[in-house]
């Protein structure tokens, strides 16, 4: 926690980065078509990348020992989790099957599997929402085991950032909450007609709801998030860089905002030219991102680029951040694993 405090008054970096807007024409990031570059790409899949993963914890991160230096930092590859879907013109999905990424290989491990949440702790935690229930990666087999009685139709997922709490968006429209090893499941009555999810890490439940608003859910109840504009196309709801206390990036318009558990909301640096919106998102790790764009995954590694000229723009924004950027990398309790 005591990293994740110091953290807090920094612009978030990267391409989903949460700076409040400074209204400075040279500080804003628009995403165009070069942004994603062919060195990049991770994985070409056959379908549509619905849903993208990149836990941040045992699995791919290892507690900094004060014996560790900057050297433990690897460029190697994260395992990432994702889901591919045939998108219908109506917007609804045919499943294609969710999938780990590990050392440049991809596996389906689950035909209809539709979402992917980890914890955000020391443990090795992932859980797939499916169109039977709910299921928990074996990292040892590297598959996904069923977890719990559950057998709910599930089409998105959220994780607190400890322990086993999770929470379920069903095919019907109801969010739950489940525990005791997914034993347990609640239903949440004042989460109403949600369309997608996310827990920031204070536990905060934001949810969009079929009334076109975002809300929040916090320990003192829902509330709807103000000062944003009218919602009249499609948004996005992100699960956040893990140095955002509390709070989860929402696109509008193609412009990224960032919705606080108090209600508040604040445009940030980042907007997308039309049609560069990518199709799944997962900047947790912050340094290394993950983009699922026109059916390919993408990875950014954000200290890389800082020194690349590949694309100027971010260049500019990133190296302005460069201090800020490189004592997160120093500081990181969240160190890349050596290779095993
Ligand atoms: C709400 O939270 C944000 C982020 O922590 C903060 O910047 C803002 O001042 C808060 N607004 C109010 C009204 O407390």
């Amino acid at each position: 926690m005591k990293l994740l405090t110091c953290f807090t008054a920094f612009a978030l970096v990267g391409l989903l980065a949460a700076a409040p807007t400074s209204n400075e024409e040279d500080d804003k990031v628009v995403v165009t078509k070069e942004f994603y570059i062919e060195d990049f790409v991770k994985y070409k899949a056959e379908h549509d990348i619905v849903n993208l993963l990149a836990p941040i914890n045992s699995l791919n991160f290892e507690e900094d020992d004060s014996s560790s230096s900057e050297s433990k930092e690897k460029d190697s590859d994260m395992i990432v989790f994702f889901v591919e879907a045939d998108v219908q013109p109506d917007g609804s999905r045919v499943d294609q099957g969710l999938y780990v990424l590990k050392e440049g290989v991809a596996k389906k491990i689950l035909n209809n599997g539709r979402d992917a949440a980890a914890s955000g702790d020391d443990s090795k935690l992932v859980f797939f929402g499916a169109k039977d229930g709910l299921y928990v990666y074996n990292p040892t087999t590297n598959a996904a085991d069923k977890y719990g009685p559950i057998t709910d139709s599930i089409i998105a997922i959220a994780k607190e950032k400890d322990g086993d709490v999770i929470y379920i968006l069903t095919e019907d429209r109801q969010v739950y909450k489940v525990t005791d090893n997914g034993e347990k499941k609640e239903l949440l009555d004042d989460v109403v007609k949600a369309n997608q999810i996310v827990v920031d890490y204070e536990n905060n439940l934001f949810f969009y709801s079929d009334d076109k608003k975002p809300y929040v859910r916090t320990d003192d109840g829902v509330k709807k998030v103000e000062g944003l504009p009218e919602i009249t196309g499609g948004v996005v709801l992100i699960r956040p860089p893990f140095f955002l206390d509390n709070g989860a990036p929402f696109i509008i318009d193609n412009k990224v905002y960032v919705l606080y558990p108090n209600g508040s909301s604040e445009v940030t640096d980042f907007e997308f030219t039309p049609n560069t919106m990518p199709t799944a998102f997962a900047p947790e790790a912050a340094l290394l991102q993950y983009y699922a764009y026109d059916k390919k995954i993408y990875e950014y590694n954000v200290l890389a680029l800082i020194v690349s000229s590949l694309l100027e723009d971010l260049g500019n924004y990133l190296n302005k951040q460069a201090v800020e950027i490189r004592s997160l990398s120093k500081n990181s309790k969240l160190k890349r694993k050596t290779q095993a």
